[in-house]
């Protein structure tokens, strides 16, 4: 569907619970180290570090001029009130925060994150400028069923319904097959490319053609340095989101590299 448009392709590491905030100094040094200038000429970069990091990272990003984008991994979907052991979209604006992971399936399945507070969530971060990174994808049972595609509609269809299509438009959509994350079993790239593919067409039915031509897409599950060329390759697939393999600075901006236009992708 897509005539290669102007996507400027996003690589964002999350590091879900993993690296205090010293862990947090010494990989954020590395990665700055080992980027070059070339390496996000045309590629973005965000890292999504655990709340009690923010703020070393925010700090090492702006002092050292790191070209990566502060990013979070959730948030509440209100901006302050008494929701004990939360973060608000208000606090990780003030912080710089860019991007955030919003319905990530770990938050679905182990914290009972429902559609609708998936769709409140996005509004509240969209509210406070930031970009949401919206996680949608299939489990295992459902894959084998034949159920991706009806999967995919209705987590869209539950997160996008209230958004106009200027907003859908500079969104981020992460397809994360569920079956793919932490186990090392990464979609094809062909796969990944129809999943894309499908989540461009349903956003285009709800949201606009415009809004699904301009709106990234990012493929997620077991990217690593080696997946990561061929992923990238296809035309649907705006970049990645990386958990394990963003934990090593050496690693993530191989994956960084890969996700160059200058890399040998397809698209123009
Ligand atoms: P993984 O995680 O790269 O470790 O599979 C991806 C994610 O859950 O975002």
């Amino acid at each position: 569907m897509t005539p290669a448009g102007p996507r400027r392709p996003l690589v964002s590491g999350n590091w879900k619970m993993h690296h205090d905030h010293i862990e947090a100094l010494h990989t954020m040094r590395d990665l700055g180290l080992r980027m070059k200038p070339e390496d996000v000429a045309q590629v973005d970069v965000s890292v999504h570090p655990p709340f009690t990091d923010l703020r070393t990272v925010q700090t090492l990003v702006e002092g050292e001029s790191i070209p990566v984008a502060l990013g979070a991994q959730h948030c509440n979907d209100h901006d302050r009130g008494a929701f004990t052991g939360e973060v608000s979209p208000q606090m990780l604006a003030r912080l710089g925060v860019r991007y955030v992971i919003v319905g990530h399936s770990e938050r679905r399945q182990h914290f009972g994150m429902s559609d609708e507070l998936v769709a409140a969530t996005l509004r509240a971060v969209l509210q406070h400028d930031m970009t949401p990174i919206l996680c949608v994808g299939e489990t295992e049972e459902e894959r084998a069923a034949g159920r991706t595609e009806t999967r995919l509609s209705s987590q869209l269809e539950a997160a996008l319904q209230e958004l106009d299509g200027s907003h859908v438009a500079g969104l981020v959509v992460a397809y994360e097959p569920i079956w793919a994350i932490g186990t090392g079993r990464a979609a094809t790239a062909v796969d990944a490319e129809d999943a894309c593919l499908f989540v461009r067409e349903k956003v285009a039915e709800l949201s606009g053609a415009d809004a699904a031509t301009s709106m990234r897409v990012q493929y997620g599950g077991s990217v690593n340095p080696e997946n990561a060329p061929d992923l990238m390759a296809e035309p649907d697939v705006d970049g990645l989101l990386v958990g394990g393999a963003s934990l090593d600075a050496a690693g993530f901006v191989e994956i960084i590299r890969a996700s160059r236009p200058a890399a040998g992708r397809r698209k123009g």
